[in-house]
């Protein structure tokens, strides 16, 4: 299976959004990649669930939302609503991940969760054969724009060997400081899945950069 590439909206210009859904939806990524956060469970916010259902009204891409709220069992019915088809939670947020997932799954969505940096894989192992996605965060999450954390390669590989173990048939995607210099690194790693906020809205023609970013990987 070839990565899957997930631009990250959260970089994209809030003022344009509609240009910038429709520029990903021209470009070669599979996946759209959401973020939301409540000011809580990180220390920042993004946007909530008109936004969402904005974004919804133009994206033709796998919509890929990360909720990074605390207890995120109590919305993600409102995000299937609108147009969510990966729903990702933290393990770090949820009281009781194992319903969450259930949840997710009932509504019909492909259940992700994601570690924080600080997270030992360790606490995936019990849930992960019900898993579609494991997120491993490659920053401490809450803003776009930060440098990936040396660790994450290790990380991933260890995630790599529980999902073997298990027999899970969960992707492993990484989020945060990803670009064409670290990229095949993570792909070697066994990363299925790259967002890209930053390297891909910041650059001059990010149409072109994640194809650059396919074809490197290819
Ligand atoms: C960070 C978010 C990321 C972010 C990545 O909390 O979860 O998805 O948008 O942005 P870059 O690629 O700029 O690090
Ligand atoms: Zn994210």
């Amino acid at each position: 299976m070839s990565t899957i590439i997930a631009p990250s909206i959260l970089a994209a210009d809030f003022a344009e959004l509609k240009k910038e859904v429709e520029m990903v939806n021209r470009s070669e990524a599979e996946w759209l990649h959401v973020d939301i956060m409540d000011g809580m469970f990180v220390p920042n916010m993004s946007f909530g669930l008109p936004v969402c259902e904005a974004i919804d009204r133009y994206n033709k891409k796998v919509m890929d939302v990360h909720l990074m709220i605390e207890e995120p069992g109590r919305y993600v019915d409102e995000f299937a609503k609108r147009g969510a088809e990966y729903i990702t939670v933290h393990v770090e947020a949820c009281k009781h991940l194992h319903r969450d997932i259930q949840l997710i799954k009932s509504l019909g969505c492909k259940a992700g969760v994601a570690l924080n940096p600080h997270s030992s894989v360790s606490l995936i192992e019990d849930v992960l054969p019900e898993l579609d996605l494991v997120l491993v965060m490659s920053v401490n999450p809450g803003f776009g724009g930060q440098s990936l954390i040396a660790g994450t390669f290790d990380k991933i590989r260890r995630v790599k060997e529980l999902i073997k173990k298990t027999g899970s048939k969960a992707l492993i995607q990484v989020d945060g400081g990803v670009k064409n210099t670290n990229a095949a690194e993570l792909v070697a790693a066994g990363a299925d899945v790259l967002v890209a906020g930053s390297f891909v809205f910041s650059s001059d023609d990010p149409i072109k950069t994640i194809a650059d970013l396919k074809a490197d990987l290819a």
